[in-house]
């Protein structure tokens, strides 16, 4: 009998290094040895500043921040803003790493403006009473020559997590007005969005066994989930139909730990973060169906939060170097920080691979930032992962979103503990 459960402890055990060896290694171990800060464009403390609210402080810890863009006639960007949901109150109320003891204080989105770097609090209009905002995920369809735009914003409300549709409308930017609260029996933990269209989207939900869960599972399931990378997590898809009816299907099941999640911009690819595997995984998207089937998948040098693809086609993926540093963050240690990176994931052309494909893999690669992705995640054939910033937290921590402006250089990276919006400039 002990020899048996031996056996399998022992199997259960090689399993488990086996599938996130690198992760437990690297981001559960042993603290990555990062910089101050790093910036790919220059001199950190020349390009770089951070963006507050000087007055209430209310441009913390926010989880996303994303990008609403105005198009013209020809569909050419006209005017770009950030769109930041900020949670001061996520040490009282995270249904990801908990606590769940105070969902009362309501969060705050800020409006952005790339052109003059103004910032404007965003006012939520015609909120349903009663009804908590806690915004995780995010995204905005872009409006076109002035049209307005739907916004939806995953919500962990105190009973359950949901998923609530706005309006935003360019001759008045500043107000986000309620249209509905879209609520399922499939939204177990809701996390991220992707929209497919003005009333459609990709949903990720980052467990299956969540903080939400009666004592004392609550506390240990999602845990044990995490650490060992089960799989057990899934990408879905949801259409509105006009009367607010949903149609939802799950399109990838068997993710450990499914965050951030984005569309290619000619919409023949989703990516999606694996966060507990430390990769990101790529797939080919039937555009009539929505269905997905799995490409590549691509290991970074942390835990990969949200995601975003920039104008140029590149995968902007940002997240945590070390999982204990954010949890003591989290839980209010004096003097924890915990590290940011953000790194570019490009597609490598065949021709540069056919040159040494043998050795390929075995490269190094982002050889310019002081601690090397190379030193942690190992190369495939298929892309190139690049670092776009890094610091040990101390300049800025816990980075969860980076977004990059191609037209002008410009990185904006968010904190999920962290004050303000970090916005680094070209050359
Ligand atoms: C989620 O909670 C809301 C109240 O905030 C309730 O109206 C809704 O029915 C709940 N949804 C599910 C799927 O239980
Ligand atoms: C998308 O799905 C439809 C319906 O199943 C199928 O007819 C079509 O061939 C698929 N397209 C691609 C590109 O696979």
């Amino acid at each position: 009998m002990v020899y048996k459960v031996v056996t399998i402890f022992t199997v259960l055990l090689a399993v488990l290094i086996y599938r996130s060896g690198r992760v437990l290694k690297h981001n559960v171990l042993s603290l990555p040895s990062l910089p101050e800060a790093y910036y790919i464009g220059g001199d950190y403390k020349e390009r770089c500043t951070i963006v507050r609210d000087e007055t209430a402080n209310t441009i913390n810890y926010c989880e996303d921040i994303t990008f609403w863009d105005h198009l013209d006639e020809q569909d050419r960007l006209a005017r770009r803003f950030v769109l930041l949901g900020c949670d001061p109150n996520r040490k009282a109320w995270n249904t990801v790493m908990g606590p769940l003891r105070d969902p009362e204080p309501f969060a705050f989105l800020w409006l952005y403006s790339t052109e003059s770097g103004s910032l404007h609090p965003v006012t939520l209009d015609n909120y349903p009473k009663g009804h908590d905002f806690h915004p995780l995920g995010m995204e905005v369809y872009p409006s076109k020559v002035g049209a307005p735009s739907n916004l939806f914003i995953v919500n962990h409300a105190r009973a359950n997590t949901t998923i609530e549709q706005f309006v935003l409308d360019p001759t008045q930017p500043t107000r986000a007005v309620h249209v509905r609260t879209l609520t399922s029996p499939y939204f177990v933990s809701p996390n991220s969005v992707a929209l497919t269209s003005p009333t459609s989207f990709y949903v990720s939900n980052d467990h299956l066994m969540t903080r939400r869960l009666p004592s004392p599972f609550g506390k240990t399931l999602p845990v044990i989930e995490s650490l060992a990378a089960l799989p057990f997590s899934w990408l879905a898809h949801v259409t509105i139909s006009p009367d607010g009816a949903l149609q939802h299907k799950i399109v990838a099941f068997g993710v450990p730990f499914a965050n951030g999640v984005a569309v290619s911009h000619d919409g023949s690819q989703v990516a999606l973060s694996a966060t507990t595997l430390g990769e990101v995984y790529f797939y080919d998207r039937n555009q009539s169906t929505d269905d997905l089937k799995f490409s590549h998948s691509v290991p970074v040098p942390f835990l990969p939060d949200n995601i975003m693809y920039a104008d140029d086609g590149a995968l902007i993926v940002t997240g945590h170097p070390h999982f204990p540093s954010v949890a003591a963050v989290a839980a209010n240690k004096p003097g924890a920080k915990a590290a940011s990176w953000t790194v570019s994931i490009r597609p490598i052309s065949d021709t540069t691979r056919a040159k040494s494909e043998k050795d390929f893999v075995k490269r190094a690669y982002d050889l310019r930032a002081p601690l090397s992705a190379s030193a942690i995640a190992p190369a495939v054939l298929t892309h190139e992962v690049e670092t776009l910033f890094q610091s040990d937290g101390s300049v800025f921590g816990t980075s969860a979103t980076g977004l990059v402006d191609t037209r002008t250089g410009t990185l904006y990276v968010s904190g999920l503990y962290e004050e303000g919006m970090l916005v680094c400039g070209p050359k």
